[in-house]
């Protein structure tokens, strides 16, 4: 891409880029045409920025298979609304199950909110490859068990949780089963149609190709809690109490209206491309990498040998070697970008055997090709050959 001048950015899973003409559109025709703040006053403008909202919702709801729009919840990131869903529902004793495939943004504020208010926590864990056993989440579950958080996609070896056979059980015990589709949904085609507490977390600036500063999560109808932030909303200003209704008893505040429209554009991208269509595209690529890399005796790949259950993001190690300075021998030689180190998973390296040290990740886009993997994998076999000069 031209706004890449030569470089062969391959973290994805950290944020994507680069992002459709359409979304850098949407996002300046927000800020140089609308500018106006949504739902505060009636004239043109705001009204124009609201329907933008709106929108949003609308089709955020959809790519979940859900239909109450006004139950999409914006926040900032991913981060934020978890914290909001953390919050809210660790609000009584008990006990929470989560994974150790878990994020930073799960397993900090879950702990921090559990050691206040007396909850356990029970981590289930899965084997190396990310595949976990549904017993092990039926074992730590009992009738105290508040709610279970799981990650749909896994951003350090790109394994898919099965989520579906999770949210079987948590229907059947009537409890909220948190799903963090940060790495996921934009790629992954999901569908909660059928499940009444399932609730969704999502992030705006990854897969879903909007700009950062989006993200939030859908409140399915019968789960409710307080909001974390409260204020203002353009609603009930007579009240000095937070709305009940929705989204504004969570959204407090003047939401992002430039990374709002950048999302309602790189979602209706998404749409028009194809969410499988992206994910074949997607795991080609991934597979054309493993291929590549398969069998040299100095690469060693964590996580699933074939693209089955997977997103594109893969983990790797040379031997012999500290994964920061391979990762940056790809950028300085190679322009090829990738994150090293835990990936603010750091239970997730322990589950596959890389803590402290962790890995280099490699997260393939939509707009990368063949040619990105190619040069990638010659880029390593090189560096694991020892063909480059570093001076590391
Ligand atoms: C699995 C997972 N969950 C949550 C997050 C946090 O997302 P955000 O940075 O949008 O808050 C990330 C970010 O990399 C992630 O990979």
């Amino acid at each position: 891409m031209e706004g890449l001048k030569g470089l062969i950015y391959l973290d994805n899973a950290a944020t994507s880029f680069p992002k459709p003409e359409e979304v850098l559109d949407a996002a300046f025709n927000f800020a140089s045409k609308i500018g106006a703040n949504p739902g505060r006053s009636g004239h043109r403008l705001s009204v124009e920025a609201s329907r933008i909202l709106f929108q949003c919702r609308k089709e955020i709801a959809s790519i979940l298979g859900k239909t109450e729009s006004e139950r999409v919840i914006f926040t900032k990131n991913a981060t934020e609304a978890l914290n909001f869903v953390i919050n809210g529902i660790c609000a009584k004793q008990g006990n929470i199950v989560t994974t150790s495939m878990e994020h930073n943004s799960v397993l900090r504020p879950l702990k921090a909110r559990c050691k206040i208010k007396g909850i356990e926590i029970r981590m289930v864990k899965p084997d190396s490859c990310g595949d976990f056993s549904l017993t092990s989440f039926k074992e730590a579950m009992d009738k105290d068990t508040i709610a279970v958080f799981v990650n749909h996609g896994s951003n350090v070896i790109g394994s898919l949780s099965p989520i579906y056979d999770i949210a079987q059980i948590t229907e059947s015990y009537g409890i909220p089963l948190v799903l963090d589709l940060t790495q996921t949904l934009g790629c992954v085609p999901v569908d909660f149609y059928h499940f009444s507490f399932v609730i969704p977390v999502f992030t705006g600036h990854k897969s879903l190709l909007g700009f950062q500063g989006t993200g939030g999560f859908y409140i399915p109808e019968g789960i409710d809690f307080d909001p974390l932030i409260m204020g203002g909303t353009g609603s009930n200003s007579e009240s000095d109490q937070q709305p009940s209704f929705l989204p504004d008893k969570f959204e407090s505040g003047t939401p992002n209206g430039v990374g709002i429209a950048s999302l309602l554009a790189g979602v209706n991208w998404i749409k028009r491309v194809g969410i499988e269509n992206i994910r074949d595209h997607e795991l080609k690529l991934c597979e054309a990498f493993l291929e590549g890399i398969k069998d040299h005796p100095k690469i060693k790949m964590y996580g699933k040998k074939d693209v089955k259950d997977r997103i594109a993001v893969v983990s790797i190690n040379i031997n012999g070697m500290d994964p920061a300075l391979v990762s940056m021998i790809l950028d300085r030689e190679f322009g090829i970008l990738t994150r090293s180190g835990l990936h603010c998973a750091p239970w997730a390296h322990r589950t596959i055997g890389t803590y402290p040290s962790g890995t280099v990740r490699f997260a393939f886009g939509p707009f990368n090709t063949e040619g990105d993997v190619e040069l990638a994998v010659s880029a390593l076999k090189k560096i694991a050959e020892g063909r480059v000069s570093h001076g590391g």
